[in-house]
């Protein structure tokens, strides 16, 4: 293959597309989020990174829990518009109906299939974007959206985000874990 350089820049292939729920002064705050991946197995840990303007940001700090939604194609409307409004400039309180877990001060969208509760397990100051890892205390899921028990994507129709514009999930190319096996030394 032909090789050039791009340059340095925060990219990666596919990311998923969330919604970081805090509470700021008492009030649901939903921010949509495409940085954000898996951080730790035991304790199972999850992480997003967040730039140090974001209202979202303040809840984290101020309570040190928030929740990561799984939204699925049906919001992608109200899912894109936490992405363009900052909570300090309007109430997004209401673009999905909240309710709360174990927790108590993280808020979770009614409307989103799957809401991943998380309690701050430390942040980290890369810069501009502070990485905030969230141990997961909790994951509420729709019964509707579960197989043999666990969420599936199938069911989920979760939001791929790349190059500025959301997708869905495709089709599957092999099974992980297994389609390895078939390797042979060339
Ligand atoms: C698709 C998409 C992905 C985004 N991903 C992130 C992200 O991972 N981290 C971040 O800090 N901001 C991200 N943003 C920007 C914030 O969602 C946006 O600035 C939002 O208005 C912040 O809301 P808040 O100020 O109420 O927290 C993203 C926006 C969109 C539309």
């Amino acid at each position: 293959m032909d090789k050039v350089t791009v340059g340095p820049m925060p990219f990666m292939s596919v990311m998923p597309t969330l919604l970081v729920g805090a509470n700021v002064k008492g009030k649901p705050n939903y921010m949509t989020a495409a940085w954000s991946t898996v951080a730790c197995m035991t304790p199972p840990m999850v992480c997003v990174a967040m730039n140090k303007e974001r209202y979202t940001a303040k809840g984290i700090e101020e309570n040190r829990t928030f929740s990561l939604n799984i939204p699925s194609t049906k919001q992608v409307v109200e899912t894109d518009h936490c992405g363009l409004l900052s909570g300090a400039q309007g109430d997004k309180s209401t673009v999905f109906r909240s309710f709360y877990g174990k927790l108590g001060t993280a808020p979770m969208a009614e409307e989103c299939p799957v809401s991943i509760e998380c309690k701050l397990f430390r942040s980290v100051d890369c810069g501009s974007h502070l990485l905030y890892i969230g141990e997961i205390v909790e994951i509420h899921a729709d019964q509707s959206c579960l197989t043999d028990g666990k969420p599936d994507i199938t069911r989920i129709h979760p939001i791929i985000y790349a190059q500025a514009t959301y997708w869905e999930c495709g089709k599957q190319v092999e099974k992980a874990f297994s389609a390895g096996k078939k390797y042979q030394k060339k």
